[in-house]
């Protein structure tokens, strides 16, 4: 039995999204339908917003989602109606060599990028057509149908706001230290960027046993929220202040690890001169479609350092949503602090406006 559901839905026009009724039909073969219990508020929803990156449209927004399992499809193994799950935004084939390798985060059989399940339609529609769920998830809304292979079962104890961060921002950012970068313990590392995603690269960084740890920010609001994830140092970025000067200054010529958490070519072009020779810096913020940056390739060759691309955390959602959601319920990654304001969906628009004016840590809607 289809049903309706209340959706924010970007038209592809204008910077709001619109709050309005969506159909939602029943799941298919191998399909999972989600009943919403919270949704984050991300930077890569703003990128689509602002028209960075183009999608097609109406799409519902919202990729970082957790909920409850409310009716399965014909042949779904994996999960069962009351399950807990958190949405993964990037559904693995299971059958492409990437899958095989057990790198999800790779996989090329995926049509999450194009918002469409594996079929190639979605179960989303309005009455002028087909709706499209941002990244195969679109958790913006308080029925999802996604792939078994997008929806991961964790415990029941998890809270859902807890659960929907895990979805994106904690993946990214601490898979970003644990899968891709890999830190050792005492390494020294600056984080550039401490919204959401960078504040849980911060927290990755004090599981690892990193030291220093410094956080790097143009608001003092977003450092102090640094400060009290563990980051050792802060430095204001801005006119006027020498960020990579100071960054040598706290690690005695430059950081083993440097992370940048914004999506901007100018900071992404500045992680080379954050590191010490043999340095690794990791792009984990996504810049705009076609951007391409300048560095000296000289110097980066001659001093040995590693720029790495960072997707996902690197990421196997069905290993990595579990794992995180034990180090939580073991008390070892405090979720609970980044979120800053639990909103309802009707508010969401208000939260993309103070992530553009960089005042809050993490907006969540609570369904
Ligand atoms: N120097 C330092 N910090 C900056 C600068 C700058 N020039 N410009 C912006 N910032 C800070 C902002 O103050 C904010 O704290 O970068 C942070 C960006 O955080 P959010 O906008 O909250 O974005 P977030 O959700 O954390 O995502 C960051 O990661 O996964 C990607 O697509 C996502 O590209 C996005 C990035
Ligand atoms: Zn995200």
């Amino acid at each position: 039995m289809a049903r309706t559901a209340m959706a924010a839905v970007h038209d592809g026009r204008g910077t709001t999204l619109d709050i309005r009724e969506v159909w939602v039909a029943d799941p298919g073969p191998g399909e999972v339908l989600v009943r919403m219990g919270a949704s984050g508020v991300c930077g890569s929803d703003r990128h689509v917003i602002d028209g960075e990156w183009h999608l097609p449209t109406p799409t519902v927004l919202g990729h970082e989602g957790a909920g409850t399992v409310e009716a399965v499809g014909p042949g779904v193994t994996d999960v069962a109606p009351g399950d807990s799950v958190i949405l993964s935004w990037y559904y693995p084939c299971r059958r492409c060599r990437a899958c095989a390798a057990g790198k999800a985060w790779a996989c090329t059989g995926t049509r999450s990028g194009e918002c469409l399940l594996p079929d190639g339609t979605t179960r989303l529609s309005d009455e002028r057509g087909v709706v499209y769920p941002y990244l195969a998830v679109g958790t913006m809304s308080e029925y999802a149908v996604v792939p078994e292979s997008a929806a991961v079962r964790v415990p029941s104890e998890l809270p859902m706001d807890v659960a929907s961060l895990i979805g994106c921002s904690i993946t990214t950012g601490v898979g970003a230290v644990t899968n891709n970068a890999r830190v050792p313990a005492g390494a020294s590392a600056v984080v550039v960027g401490c919204g959401g995603v960078g504040l849980a690269v911060v927290m990755g960084l004090v599981l690892a046993g990193a030291h220093p740890i410094i956080a790097v920010d143009t608001s003092e609001e977003k450092l102090a929220a640094a400060r009290s994830f563990g980051a050792t140092h802060t430095v204001q970025a801005g006119p006027g202040t020498d960020v990579a000067a100071a960054v040598a200054d706290l690690t005695g010529g430059g950081a083993d690890y440097a992370f940048e958490v914004i999506g901007r070519v100018e900071t992404i072009e500045t992680l080379p001169s954050l590191l010490a020779t043999a340095g690794v810096g990791v792009l984990v913020g996504l810049p705009p479609e076609g951007a391409r940056a300048g560095i000296d390739v000289l110097e980066l060759a001659e001093a040995g350092k590693t720029l790495i691309g960072s997707n996902y955390g690197g990421a196997v959602p069905g290993l990595d949503f579990p794992r995180l959601a034990g180090l939580y319920l073991a008390g070892r990654l405090p979720l609970d602090s980044l979120i800053s304001h639990r909103i309802r969906l009707e508010e969401v628009n208000e939260a993309f406006a103070a992530m553009r004016a960089g005042t809050r840590t993490r907006s969540v809607i609570v369904f």
